[in-house]
């Protein structure tokens, strides 16, 4: 699309191809019990914009690089966030995923500080030693461990040492309420009962509320702040000098918890599933470790010196990426490939579908190599690869979640030895983040 075309061609435009489904539930069933199989059988049928109805709207779904540039062109044009209703109720909407335009600038104005390279640089060692004990304590635990959770533990104590450095956390409440109020984010029964997913995620939601309520109490009575998240949402002040409203901070707070956490853990979850199932990657991504011991520091330029480990990662983001679309509506009626789109649509962008077409060659297939430098012709193509997203909404942690996952993997590499028990279910559940159903039992051990 370059210049929209005038209103009254517009309107002779087709919607795209596709169908609504049942009144109200649209084909929100169908999708939620299989994301991926959904999106592929109507892309085969349709091609690559369809059109359908998901969670009480109707939606147009779009996979491939034109598509994500068109998505991550419209931010505050033609398009806007939006979430389902009951998405809506549970997140925390005062935050960068609720607000647009300037609002939405200027609150990542104030974030982008605590991502840059030098932030990210200074968090490595204590990623390092937080890691470190935690693996510590999964080797000694009898039987096998559960990667799902206990990399949740670990994730979660790395995220709230990001936003809330030296604060005194109940860290195993914490991480329990976090994770009852996170099962709520895509659920369809909207009832705030306490025998509803959805009731206790609110639930979850108010107590994780009123604990980081108490510690923003702790923190306002400080002359100085320290250098994290928090202290510089306290810190800021507006034109006319005034501070951030309290429910801000708050939801700024849970956001940067909710947006760092399972979209890094999920990932982490399947790339130790991947490592453990093709022995050969491992290998080499264990050599290039050149036998470092556990304990020897890691730096940003050591993880950079891990071609193959890198190689690995944006493979496994590609086949498998944690957050599968990113959802947005039309703000006015628009034109995408020929279609209309009608301004209130929902407007779903496929991560997962984008990143299993062409131009990737064989895009089932699992190979690190092809993110190789002297494979970068299909890489380097624009909007193909996209596990981040892009646009003004891109994600602002990037760079800290692969730092993140490059030290956690160097240090199981370097020391750990983890073997799939046979037996589970390896299928793969999309909803709300992708990884294996049996959350991947290994035997866990030091090498
Ligand atoms: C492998 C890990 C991660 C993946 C795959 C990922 C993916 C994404 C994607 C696709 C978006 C765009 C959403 C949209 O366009 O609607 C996003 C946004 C965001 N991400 Fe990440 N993310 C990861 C880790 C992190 C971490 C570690 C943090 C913070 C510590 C973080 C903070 C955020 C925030 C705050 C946004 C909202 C940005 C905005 O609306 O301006 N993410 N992430």
């Amino acid at each position: 699309m370059s210049t929209p075309p005038p209103t009254q061609e517009l309107s002779r435009l087709p919607l795209p191809p596709g169908s609504e489904g049942y009144p109200l539930l649209g084909e929100t069933l169908s999708f939620l019990r299989a994301p991926r199989e959904f999106v592929r059988e109507r892309q085969l049928r349709h091609g690559n914009v369809f059109r359908t109805s998901l969670f009480g709207s109707p939606t147009v779904y779009m996979v491939g690089s034109e598509g994500a540039r068109w998505v991550f062109a419209g931010e505050n044009k033609y398009l806007n966030v939006r979430w389902s209703a009951g998405t809506q109720a549970v997140l925390p909407t005062r935050s960068l995923m609720g607000l647009t335009g300037e609002a939405h600038q200027s609150r990542r104005r104030l974030l982008v500080p605590h991502f840059t390279p030098t932030s990210v640089r200074e968090a490595v060692p204590r990623i390092q030693a937080i890691a470190l004990r935690h693996l510590a304590r999964w080797a000694e635990r009898p039987g096998p461990l559960t990667v799902h959770s206990a990399m949740g533990s670990l994730v979660f104590e790395v995220a709230l040492s990001l936003i809330l450095s030296d604060a005194q956390v109940d860290t195993e409440r914490a991480s329990h309420l976090f994770k009852t109020w996170t099962k709520g984010l895509f659920t369809l029964v909207r009832w705030d009962v306490p025998f509803t997913t959805h009731g206790r995620s609110l639930a979850a939601k108010r107590e994780l509320l009123s604990l980081l309520d108490s510690l923003v109490a702790e923190r306002t009575q400080r002359a100085e702040q320290p250098q994290d998240i928090l202290g510089s949402l306290l810190a800021v002040r507006d034109e006319e000098g005034r501070p951030l409203s309290r429910e801000a901070v708050l939801d700024e707070t849970l956001l940067q918890l909710l947006a760092g956490h399972d979209t890094t853990m999920n990932a982490l979850v399947n790339m130790v599933y991947l490592l453990a199932q093709h022995p050969e990657v491992r290998d080499r991504c264990r050599e290039e470790q050149r036998g470092a011991s556990l304990e020897e520091p890691l730096t940003l330029e050591s993880l950079r010196a891990l071609p193959y480990l890198h190689q690995f990662i944006q493979e496994a983001l590609r086949l498998h990426p944690p957050a599968g679309s990113v959802s947005r509506v039309t703000t006015q009626d628009v034109e995408f490939g020929g279609y209309r789109i009608p301004q209130g649509w929902s407007v779903m962008l496929g991560i997962s579908g984008t990143q299993r077409m062409e131009p990737w060659t064989e895009p089932e297939r699992f190979d690190p190599d092809r993110m190789s430098a002297e494979r970068a012709e299909q890489r380097r193509q624009p909007h193909c690869h996209i596990p981040f997203g892009g646009g003004a909404r891109v994600c602002i942690g990037q760079h800290f979640a692969l730092a993140e996952i490059g030290i956690i993997l160097s240090l199981l590499l370097r020391g750990y030895r983890f073997e799939l028990v046979p037996g589970q279910d390896l299928e793969f559940t999309s909803i709300p983040f992708p990884h294996p159903r049996s959350g991947v039992v290994v035997e866990f051990s030091r090498r």
